[in-house]
């Protein structure tokens, strides 16, 4: 049988089919809806996160607190010792953890104390200290008197700088450090600038008082890195000013900052004595407080040559006083009354007097400098030292 006429149970069925079909197209909006629901959701929760970043990484900008690592564990855990030489167990990030070794310089924050980035050496100031090769303008004729003090650091510096084989052929070591002392103001550093100029070796200067007020808790360090600077600008001079900042003897008890100081010197007696006395480093070292030094420095193969540099005698004072009024114009003047007037003066107080006098003559509107000023000058500064003198004198 054919015919038209629907099948009340075909037609059911088709209702039914098409009934779930709208209900399925009905759903498939709802879950239209919701994936554009998440996904509006996602963005805003991708934005929020960019923010919370940002803040972050604003966070990780300085001020940070700059350590040092002691000690690095498996947990994520190190020992930091900042500059004052204190020592925290702290956290790290974990973008940070693979790169945090025994030694390594890192930034911290400054509340929670976590490291939150490592430095590499050109962030390093004490790199860039150190990096400061100056080449000092100062010659050995611009130096008064010290005639012997000039022969034995040309003998033990520069000598052995640029003719080395001469102490090969004879069979002797230059002496591997040179320590210059004597009162203050009588031309040490003035000296050791001269014969960096005069050997056209690179010269670093270290200065112990700074080492030791600056580089709080860092001196051993900064020790360790110069001797290798000085190694890499060979020819070199190293010059330690004020050598007694580092080198006093101390006591036994010592205080955190005494201990700290002490390893700085142990520092540098181990660099001395690891390096070679024939290579192009030359060391030398001053002080005007030789009495308070650790024997140890001048122990054979540290410091073992010492050079006394001595107040200026009368001929050194005309001496001085010609090379400080080479540049002025001068009156008529009577140097011979002018050295006899300063017998206590060093070369610093010579200096001084002829600028003071150069002074008097400017605010005279002279444009030159006559007897009258220098004996002003000289009262002047006489005055001012007596002011200044403390009890300290160890020297005459
Ligand atoms: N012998 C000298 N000839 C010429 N100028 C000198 C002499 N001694 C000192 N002066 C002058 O005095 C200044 C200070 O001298 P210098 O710094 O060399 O003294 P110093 O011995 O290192 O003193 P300190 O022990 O205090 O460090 C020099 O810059 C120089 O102008
Ligand atoms: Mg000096």
């Amino acid at each position: 049988m054919s015919g038209n006429t629907a099948d009340p149970e075909i037609e059911k069925s088709q209702e039914n089919i098409f009934s779930y079909l709208y209900k399925l197209e009905l759903e498939l909006e709802t879950v239209k809806r919701d994936n554009k629901n998440i996904l509006d959701k996602n963005a805003d929760l991708e934005n929020r996160f960019n923010a919370v970043n940002a803040e972050l990484s604003k966070m990780r900008k300085p001020p940070l607190i700059v350590g040092y690592v002691a000690d690095s564990f498996e947990d994520g855990t190190a020992v930091v010792r900042n500059s004052n030489g204190m020592q925290f167990l702290v956290s790290m990030g974990s973008d940070v953890k693979g790169k945090v070794m025994h030694g390594s310089r890192v930034t911290m924050n400054q509340q929670t104390l976590a490291i939150v980035n490592v430095l590499n050496d050109e962030n390093d100031p004490q790199a860039k200290a150190m990096e400061l090769v100056e080449k000092p303008d100062v010659r050995f004729s611009d130096v008064g008197g010290l005639k012997n003090a000039i022969m034995e650091l040309k003998e033990t510096i520069e000598l052995p700088l640029t003719n080395p084989e001469l102490f090969e052929r004879i069979g002797v070591e230059p002496p591997k450090g040179v320590l210059m002392h004597g009162p203050p103001g009588c031309g040490k550093t003035m000296l050791a600038k001269a014969i960096a100029t005069e050997t056209h070796a690179s010269f670093i200067r270290l200065v112990g008082s700074e080492l030791v007020k600056k580089y709080i808790g860092e001196g051993a360090r900064l020790v360790k890195n110069v001797f290798k600077l000085a190694q890499k600008k060979a020819p070199c001079i190293l010059f330690i000013d004020e050598i007694d900042a580092v080198g006093a003897l101390r006591s036994e008890s010592y205080s955190t900052g005494e201990r700290e100081v002490h390893r700085t010197m142990m520092q540098l007696l181990a660099e001395m004595d690891g390096f070679n006395n024939r290579g192009d480093v030359r060391v030398v070292a001053a002080t005007n407080r030789v009495d308070i030094l650790d024997p140890a420095l001048m122990r054979p193969g540290r410091f073992d040559r010492i050079i006394y540099i001595e107040e200026p005698d009368e001929n050194a004072r005309m001496e001085i006083l010609k090379i400080h009024t080479k540049k002025m114009g001068l009156e008529k003047i009577d140097f011979k009354r002018l050295i006899n007037i300063t017998k206590a003066a060093n070369g610093a107080d010579l200096k001084s007097i002829c600028t003071e006098a150069g002074i008097f003559a400017i605010r005279a509107k002279r444009s030159k400098v006559t007897q009258k000023d220098f004996e002003k000058a000289i009262a002047k500064v006489t005055k001012d030292k007596q002011f200044l003198l403390g009890s300290s004198r160890i020297y005459g």
